[in-house]
């Protein structure tokens, strides 16, 4: 199928118009979906094409591992999905809102509302303590003082930090910091969770607590999870594997191309 085929049929079976349809049989849009999306970069006089036509599509609830080789573009596609940076072509859809016409403080309100978002590496402010780090994204919101305080703090209990409320990141572990940085992810209430190598940095115990609290907001809270990982072990655990190779979605067992997601 060509791409412009595999976007036709990726619009003809996508979510947007089934938002609007009055059937109530009609499944809820994806939680976030793109379509055909391509993604590259100038690099000097030259190019690399990261992304070269990509469609997955996340479900409400959903737990999905994206896989594959260093360089074959996983972290490109957790950046273009959690909203913070837009493919060169191809469409994204946010619970069935096509993001391309959102100018940037339309993306970033959209993503502050729908989409949590997990480095590898915290990205927790140093001076700050764990309950104000978690309050961060809420103050974008507008929201006053002392409900900043109570959300975050109720997130911070939600993966085991409650404990833990006035330390710095140096005065915490690895697997601590992590969780305040799912805390922070967790504040808003987004449908959406996206974890880029959550437990790259953590030995594989302190990972494994990561990897409860995540699965236990899946599953408690119907949060749906998609994470980048490297560990066979933790790719198991998810419900599907997207996989991907030189910036394409393949098939999981056979690593060919597909030209859409593996389940659609
Ligand atoms: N800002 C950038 N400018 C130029 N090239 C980039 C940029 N970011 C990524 N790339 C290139 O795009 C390709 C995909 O990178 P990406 O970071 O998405 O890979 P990845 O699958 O996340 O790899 P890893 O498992 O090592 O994290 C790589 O070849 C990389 O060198
Ligand atoms: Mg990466």
């Amino acid at each position: 199928m060509s791409p412009l085929e595999g976007a036709q049929r990726a619009a003809s079976q996508g979510p947007p118009e089934a938002s609007s349809q009055v059937d109530p049989q009609a499944s809820p849009p994806a939680a976030v979906e793109a379509v055909d999306v391509r993604r590259s970069y100038r690099v000097g006089s030259g190019q690399v094409d990261a992304l070269r036509g990509v469609s997955v599509s996340i479900r409400p609830g959903d737990y999905v591992a994206l896989i594959g080789p260093s360089g074959s573009g996983k972290s490109t596609l957790m950046h273009l999905l959690g909203l913070l940076d837009r493919p060169t072509s191809g469409q994204v859809l946010v619970a069935g809102r096509d993001t391309r016409t959102l100018d940037d403080d339309g993306l970033a309100e959209l993503r502050n509302r729908t989409i949590g978002f997990v480095f590898q590496a915290f990205q927790l402010l140093a001076r700050t303590t764990a309950v104000d780090n978690v309050a961060l994204p809420l103050i974008y919101r507008g929201a006053g003082r002392r409900e900043r305080r109570d959300r975050a703090v109720a997130a911070l209990e939600a993966v085991g930090l409650g404990h833990r409320l006035d330390h710095r990141p140096a005065q915490l572990s690895g697997g601590e910091q992590q969780r305040v940085a799912i805390a922070r992810a967790l504040v808003g209430e987004p449908s959406l969770l996206l974890a880029d190598e959550p437990t790259g940095n953590l030995d594989s115990v302190t990972g494994a607590e990561v990897m409860a609290t995540l699965e236990r907001l899946n599953r408690e809270r119907g949060v749906a999870v998609m994470l980048v990982t490297h560990d066979r072990d933790v790719a198991a655990r998810a419900g599907r594997q997207i996989r991907m190779r030189d910036g394409l979605v393949v098939d999981p067992a056979t690593a060919a191309p597909v030209a859409w997601g593996p389940d659609s």
